[in-house]
């Protein structure tokens, strides 16, 4: 199975055996943005064009196989920049119907979904999945692969996206969310208050708030105390990203748990670059402890760095599952800016959702 990602700023293959075994593995970030301090589509759209060739080969060479032994391909479609996903799509359409393939459309965070279980057979259903990215923060609830319940996701900003803006504040390079957890070690995240949106203690299953982020208004507060700290905004700096860290993550890990008491369900896996997060993670397992012994074991599950943020692996592995289900594509399949997740339903299993 080759699995081929270009949804944003990396060009990234994989190559996987038949036991989900990882034989070729290759990232390529692409650099061209940092001095726009984002991704400028139409940059990363012509940066994939110029390297999907060699990074396939790569990873094929990693894996010592040729094209012609790769019997099945995944590709993601979407959500992400269309033009930078077209020339994944293209490329993957082109060589499944040359060497007559089949080949599998992937939803970019059903793949997220599919990184941790790469490495750790644990990382199985049912679980809680927090998938937090730069265009994407979801909360579900997993019972098997494939049905997939929505609990809760963001109303404005994704969480990456708040990392990435506050970074920006800051004066940090993109991407801001790595930039904003190194400054923040050396800072006192009690200094500055910030507020933790949709997050209060009363709030019940029942009210629509209960599972759902924002992350726009953390931003504005952000801004706000920028401002008023004007010159010594520099030495303050590390204090702003280790409160704008502490809030962000205190309010996905709450939600979380949140999840986790009113489904009964002890373990939850992390996906999604900001799940390379070091202080949510370590925030994660601190406080599962807090949950009631009912719950019963508890577990937190997450991939490594290199399967965390956009790869090529995961996209192959959540290929695999959908293939196996009897899933292949049409060659006039299009690539897609905005896709629905499949699988996604908004609805309960003995627990009470809000509507979202
Ligand atoms: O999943 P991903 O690689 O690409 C998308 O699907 O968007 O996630 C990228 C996002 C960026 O917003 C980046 O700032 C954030 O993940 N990120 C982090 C960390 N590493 C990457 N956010 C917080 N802490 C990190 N260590
Ligand atoms: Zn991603």
């Amino acid at each position: 199975m080759l699995g081929l990602e270009t949804s944003c700023d990396e060009t990234a293959a994989a190559v996987l055996d038949g036991d989900n075994r990882i034989l070729g593995h290759v990232i390529l970030s692409q650099d061209v943005h940092e001095v726009y301090g984002g991704v400028v589509p139409e940059l990363a759209a012509r940066a994939h064009l110029q390297k999907v060739d060699s990074v396939v080969n790569e990873a094929l060479e990693r894996a010592g196989v040729a094209l012609e032994d790769v019997d099945v391909f995944g590709v993601t479609t979407g959500p992400g920049l269309i033009g930078a996903l077209l020339v994944g799509v293209c490329w993957t359409k082109a060589v499944a119907w040359a060497l007559d393939r089949p080949w599998v459309a992937v939803h970019h965070m059903e793949g997220h979904l599919f990184g941790p279980v790469l490495e750790d057979p644990q990382a199985e259903p049912p679980f809680i999945a927090l998938l937090v990215s730069g265009g994407h923060t979801l909360l579900l609830y997993v019972t098997a692969w494939g049905e997939y319940e929505l609990l809760g996701k963001t109303r404005d900003d994704a969480a990456g996206e708040a990392f990435d803006k506050v970074a920006k504040l800051l004066g940090l390079p993109y991407p801001g969310g790595p930039a904003v957890q190194r400054i923040a070690e050396d800072g006192d995240p009690e200094r500055h208050r910030l507020p933790r949106p949709m997050l209060r203690r009363n709030q019940t299953v029942e009210d629509p708030a209960f599972y759902d982020f924002s992350f726009s208004g953390l931003k504005t507060a952000v801004i706000d105390l920028t401002t008023k700290l004007g010159d010594s905004l520099s030495d303050e700096a590390p204090h702003v990203a280790a409160a704008f860290q502490d809030a962000a993550v205190d309010v996905l890990v709450s939600k979380t748990l949140r999840a986790m008491r009113e489904t009964g369900c002890g373990r939850v896996v992390l996906g999604g670059g900001v799940s390379a997060n070091v202080h949510l993670r370590q925030e994660m397992e601190r406080r599962i402890q807090e949950l009631d012994a009912e719950t019963g074991p508890r577990s937190v599950h997450h991939a490594s760095l290199r399967l965390s943020l956009d790869n090529g692996a995961m996209i192959a592995r959540a290929a695999r599952f959908r293939f196996e289900k009897g899933e292949s594509a049409p060659l006039d399949q299009n690539a897609w800016a905005s896709l629905d997740f499949p699988g996604l339903r908004d609805g309960s299993r003995g627990i009470t959702l809000p509507k979202t």
